[in-house]
């Protein structure tokens, strides 16, 4: 079979499906305003999830409970892999089909078969090279015997049984809220060339065996808390995920995503910039080169649905994408960064067939022109900073912490600018300062978007309450209750929590009982650091989604930490005695997204 372009592939998935009575529909902006917990969409479904659950009609919505689409998906966990790793990226398309409530096991598998294999219509694949995985079973649910009668009957044998770990798919990971269920992924097995000479027995992290579609994630369960027990949905929906980098990758017969259609353009025109002949070889200018371009094209989708670089949320993440591409121009690539937006033109060339809200090059020019002018000034407060103290007085940055302290620079920064100077640096206790630093300004940073370095009285009073308040909530409602977001101003605290039901009034009177009793205890509001294990021993509160340092500042209300009422991981500040306080009125509980409530509270 001729060679496929990544938008005829992306075509026939899609036409396949609609020719087999799925709907074609739009993918979804990266940035769901109703989804706090969620800073870009990852995945397909992410959508349809009301769907799934039977919240919501998706004949009524859609007008077919059979859909297909290709959804525009940003992951910032595999930050630091990407350019590296031959097929994570910050920006990738996944092309997804969903049956809600609308078929069988047995039909998603046929499905994807046909779809695998057909040469006229399909990717031409050879079944004898497929190895679907399928959930082998786990205290919560059974293995998933219909789906391998399922391959079998396709004449597919080689089906692989594992684990939860490999094949259970949920929001989230394991234990996520949310419509759940096994799945079954197809692995192609692309020959020893790709892999060790020697078989592996190992499946999953073997590169011979290319994963190429999560062929059917199969929601029959819902999950309605943090590690909560599961309970059986009444209707079976069919979810499927296929990254089109990745199935481009093995229909182009090329050995990574970057040496795909949908990269090398890019790649091609980023050399196109350099006036020297840079070697694609070169390991170091391959890193740049594979990092610049999948970050460009991150930032661009990013930038036209109106985010624009800062320092919290979906904004910083564009920030740091856009800084290292300047890095990488500059010191890998050895580019002037004034060219990077000349490649604006090639990416949305690439992506506006399909997603036309991508033809913005004016905006996205001028915003990246602002960001660039704005970290010029960063690097070279940076440069100077580095050449006062250091260059002709020694040899070495003894502190490079020192250096990220005052000019608000990065690692990657500083270890690039000693080289230009031919300093060396010594980083060994650069991440154990950074940690200890984030950690202590990790109440601002995060938590409190407001920033809580200027904190009036009255919003030092409401960050105390909200202490009790999580604590109260938990007491009332239950230990799945987990802080999702804070927002605190002179006025007023908001809190949202994750719950599925609405609070009847009796509980909402109970938990403002609560506090209202604990202020009145007059207890004392203490700040203490510990090790962070120590600090989880002692049962504090903190947030799983985020990460800390080896040491912990946690505050604690009561009389000592042992028989502490609250116990929670903080930066701060707050009052010295829930005295301080005053009374507090509930004002309004409602709920904001899916499993997830919100509280507005106000000091009388
Ligand atoms: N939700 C599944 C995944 O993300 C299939 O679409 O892999």
């Amino acid at each position: 079979m001729e060679k496929l372009s990544s938008k005829e592939i992306r075509n026939r998935f899609l036409k396949f499906f609609e020719n087999n009575q799925h709907k074609i529909v739009t993918s979804s902006p990266l940035v769901l305003e109703n989804h706090p917990s969620l800073l870009f969409v990852n995945s397909g479904m992410v959508q349809f999830t009301p769907y799934f659950l039977g919240e919501k009609d998706a004949v009524k919505d859609f007008g077919n409970k059979m859909l297909v689409d290709t959804q525009k998906c940003i992951r910032t966990n595999d930050l630091d892999i990407v350019g590296k790793s031959k097929y994570h990226h910050t920006f990738f398309e996944m092309l997804g089909s969903w049956g809600i409530g609308a078929y069988s096991k047995e039909k998603a598998v046929e499905l994807a078969f046909n779809l695998l294999t057909n040469e006229e219509y399909g990717f031409g694949l050879d079944p004898g090279k497929f190895i679907p995985t399928v959930f082998a079973g786990s205290d919560e649910a059974p293995a998933d015997e219909d789906t391998i009668k399922a391959w079998n009957n396709l004449g597919v044998k080689r089906v692989s049984r594992l684990p939860a770990s490999e094949n259970w798919w949920a929001p989230g990971g394991l234990t996520g809220v949310g419509p759940c269920g096994p799945c079954t992924e197809v692995l192609y097995d692309r020959g020893p060339t790709f892999g060790d000479e020697e078989e592996t027995p190992g499946l999953t992290d073997n590169p011979r065996y290319l994963e190429i579609w999560n062929a059917g994630v199969f929601m029959q369960y819902n999950r309605p808390t943090v590690g909560g027990k599961l309970e059986k949905l009444k209707m079976l929906s069919v979810d499927t995920g296929a990254g089109l980098e990745r199935i481009t990758t093995l229909l182009q017969g090329v050995d990574s995503n970057y040496e795909t259609d949908l990269f090398s353009p890019i790649i091609e025109k980023i050399l196109s910039l350099s006036d020297l002949e840079l070697n694609k070889e070169d390991e170091n200018i391959k890193f740049g080169l594979q990092r610049s371009a999948d970050h460009l094209k991150a930032s661009c989708f990013i930038i036209v649905e109106n985010v624009y670089p800062s320092n919290k949320d979906q904004g910083f993440v564009l920030r740091r994408m856009l800084r290292r591409v300047v890095d990488d121009f500059t010191w890998k690539l050895k580019i002037n960064p004034i060219r990077i937006t000349q490649i604006i033109p090639v990416i949305v060339d690439l992506y506006k067939i399909q997603f036309p809200e991508i033809d913005q090059q004016d905006l996205i020019k001028e915003v990246i022109e602002t960001e660039l002018r704005a970290y010029e000034k960063v690097v070279n407060n940076t440069r100077n900073y580095i050449k006062r103290t250091y260059v002709s007085k020694s040899r070495e940055i003894e502190n490079p912490f020192d250096v990220y302290q005052s000019t608000g620079s990065s690692k990657e920064l500083i270890e690039d600018l000693a080289k230009e100077f031919n300093l060396k640096t010594d980083f060994s206790n650069f991440d154990a300062r950074l940690k200890k630093h984030q950690e202590l300004s990790k109440g601002s940073d995060q938590r409190f978007k407001g920033g809580l370095a200027n904190t009036g009285v009255e919003e030092t009073k409401l960050h105390t309450t909200t202490h009790l308040l999580h604590k109260a909530l938990r007491d009332t409602l239950g230990e799945h209750v987990q802080q999702m977001g804070s927002n605190i101003n002179p006025q007023r605290l908001r809190f949202d929590f994750s719950h599925n039901e609405k609070m009847t009034r009796d509980q909402i009177k109970k938990v403002e009982g609560i506090i209202n009793e604990k202020i009145k205890q007059t207890l004392p509001v203490v700040r203490v650091e510990m090790s962070k294990s120590e600090a989880e021993k002692s049962g504090a509160l903190h947030f799983f989604k985020d990460k800390y340092g080896d040491t912990v500042s946690i505050y604690f209300i009561g009389k000592d930490i042992n028989s502490a009422y609250s116990k929670e991981f903080c930066g701060g500040p707050h009052v010295k005695n829930t005295s301080e306080i005053g009374k507090v009125r509930l004002v309004k509980e409602e709920g904001v997204g899916k499993g997830v409530r919100r509280i507005r509270a106000e000091l009388n």
